[in-house]
């Protein structure tokens, strides 16, 4: 199995104010499987990605990447699990505004030991001609694809997507999903997505619903559709 978490919990607080977000995750990934997350707002999803990406830690339980544990890994070791591991793609693109596109993907492939081509990249996602552009003079679906030009640019094992398209039109939204459906395929990355748009569960090989802080369901779609047929 290829990622693994193991009664996995995260509370916020101690005392009075303690608040218990993830109450004990089970949870087991192939390699190049494309996994949907729902959940109402407030059920931990997003602490979820973050403890899987490195970026917050668990108050108990386990995680196993490609045989590697996080749980006792110091800040150090942290940093370069991320780097080594790991994609992210935020609802709010989070790209340096100093930069270009093209210099905004080659940030993520620096710190990568085997970064994909930038230019293949920027022509898989449509932004060749944008690439001397800083973000301020993109459009917002625009500026999504860069940031996943720079998460995936790394050729990460791992791609975790916090609602990619939270920000964005229908029409925008679905042309980031057909990106991301395309680069799983292409380059088979492992794929974890966080979304309030129950219609994209049907593109995942496997839709997770967390509540009580716990997966409440973990199906595997046997017949999933293309992001260009999903509707909503
Ligand atoms: N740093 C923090 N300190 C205290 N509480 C936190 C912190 N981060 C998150 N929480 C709490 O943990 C719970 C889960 O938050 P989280 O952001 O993971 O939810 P979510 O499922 O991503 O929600 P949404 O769909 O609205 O993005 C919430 O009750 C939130 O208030
Ligand atoms: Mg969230």
């Amino acid at each position: 199995m290829f990622l693994e978490l193991k009664n996995l919990k995260k509370h916020f607080g101690e005392g009075d104010s303690r608040v218990d977000v993830l109450n004990g995750i089970e949870l087991e990934m192939e390699k190049g499987e494309f996994c949907v997350l729902l959940g109402p707002s407030g059920s931990g999803k997003s602490t979820l990605l973050n403890i899987v990406g490195g970026i917050d830690r668990a108050s108990e339980g386990s995680i196993v990447i490609a045989g590697e544990q996080t749980q006792g890994m110091n800040e150090k070791q942290l940093t370069m699990y991320r780097r080594k591991h790991l994609g992210y793609v935020f609802q709010m693109y989070n790209l340096i505004p100093n930069l270009t596109v093209q210099e905004n993907i080659e940030v993520g492939a620096y710190l990568s030991e085997h970064p994909l081509p930038v230019e293949e990249i920027m022509t898989t996602l449509g932004l060749y001609d944008q690439r001397k552009k800083l973000p301020n003079q993109l459009s917002g679906g625009q500026q999504q694809r860069c940031a996943i030009g720079r998460a995936i640019v790394k050729n990460p094992d791992i791609l975790l997507c916090d609602e990619p398209t939270g920000a964005l039109d229908y029409n925008t939204s679905k042309e980031i999903l057909k990106l991301i459906e395309t680069v799983n395929q292409k380059y088979g990355n492992t794929v974890l997505m966080v979304t309030h748009n129950d219609a994209i569960r049907l593109m995942a090989d496997r839709v997770l619903r967390l509540r009580d802080g716990r997966i409440r369901d973990n199906i595997k779609n046997t017949e999933k559709k293309r992001a260009e047929e999903l509707e909503w």
